[in-house]
């Protein structure tokens, strides 16, 4: 693994070794085992945007694991006021061990990784969402017991975070690739084309019509993501129709899983009969965040 958690792509040679890693870790766990292995580390984690799954899950996973967290948001810190991002991760890395940053931009992020002296998590920003898609991953295999071959389908905004990082990572384990979008928003040319050098079968699809066809993975995310918001009028028109539900369900494979990272806004990208219903792991996905954050940290840290 590269120094850092920017991109799937940083993930791409050990992916299967960190997915195993929180699956052992979280049994560890859960069967009474001693997982403090950071005793006095500190991650520092740099919100930009809001959350409730990403600051929650690292400050109790460094909790469990013997170490601390420290909640930085940019209202509060000096970044909010001009501070440059250089000297905000020169600074930071005199004091902590990691550093997980939420930010609203994908060039801030690759600006704080290149001047921190310490591990960069991605933690979200507009181009990707790593630490959600590796804990996705492992959410699948839990289900699914491996993941070569498996067909996993992505209904919704295609050009976001989590399409982007979903069609390298899953493309990376040897799945076939899905997503179903109105063209305006398909995904970025380039994670189109590096999905494609995995050699798996990658579709970009606007037809709605027989989409979860064999299915083992059906996924989604919110139509507006953070900093789409002055586009929710617009987006609500272009999206109409690819509302997951349970007719879109029934084309899948009957012991498909659904996904969503979360928030989610019920009767816009899926309805609640379909998130809250038997298919889906969504509330696994969420408390597998933790765990699997948990062996990134470590990875990063070259810890085992
Ligand atoms: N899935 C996710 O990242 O959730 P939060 O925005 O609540 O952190
Ligand atoms: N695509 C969403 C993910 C939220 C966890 C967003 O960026 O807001």
């Amino acid at each position: 693994m590269t120094k850092n958690l920017i991109s799937m792509l940083d993930v791409k040679d050990n992916i299967n070794e960190i997915i195993k890693h929180g699956i052992a870790l979280k049994n560890k766990a859960k069967n009474g085992g001693k997982i403090e292995l950071l005793n006095r580390k500190t991650l520092g984690m740099i919100f930009e945007k809001s959350s409730t799954r990403t600051r929650a899950s690292f400050e109790a996973g460094m909790t469990k694991l013997g170490g601390h967290a420290i909640f930085l948001s940019n209202t509060d810190i000096q970044l909010g006021r001009g501070e440059t991002i250089e000297d905000t991760a020169i600074v930071l890395s005199r004091y902590v061990d990691i550093i997980m940053y939420r930010s609203k931009s994908h060039k801030d992020m690759k600006e704080l990784a290149h001047n921190a002296t310490v591990p960069v998590i991605n933690g979200l920003d507009n181009k990707e969402h790593p630490c959600q898609v590796i804990t996705d991953l492992m959410t699948i295999k839990e289900n699914k017991g491996s993941l070569k071959g498996l067909n996993f389908v992505y209904i919704g905004d295609g050009g976001n975070n989590m399409s982007h990082s979903y069609l390298l990572g899953c493309a990376m384990v040897g799945m076939n690739v899905k997503i179903v979008s109105p063209k305006k928003y398909w995904p970025d040319k380039y994670f189109i084309d590096e999905a494609k050098k995995f050699n798996v079968k990658i579709q970009i699809t606007d037809n709605i019509e027989d989409s979860a066809k064999n299915a083992d993975v059906i996924a989604t995310d919110t139509w507006i993501s953070m900093g789409d918001e002055s586009e929710k009028e617009i987006r609500m028109k272009d999206f109409k129709g690819y509302t997951i539900d349970n007719k879109i369900m029934s084309q899948a494979k009957n012991d498909a899983i659904f996904l969503h990272c979360l928030p989610a806004y019920y009767g816009y990208e899926v309805t609640k009969e379909v998130a809250h219903g038997p298919n889906s792991v969504i509330f696994d996905e969420a408390e597998n965040r933790m765990w699997a954050q948990m062996a990134i940290i470590l990875n990063l840290l070259k810890i085992n």
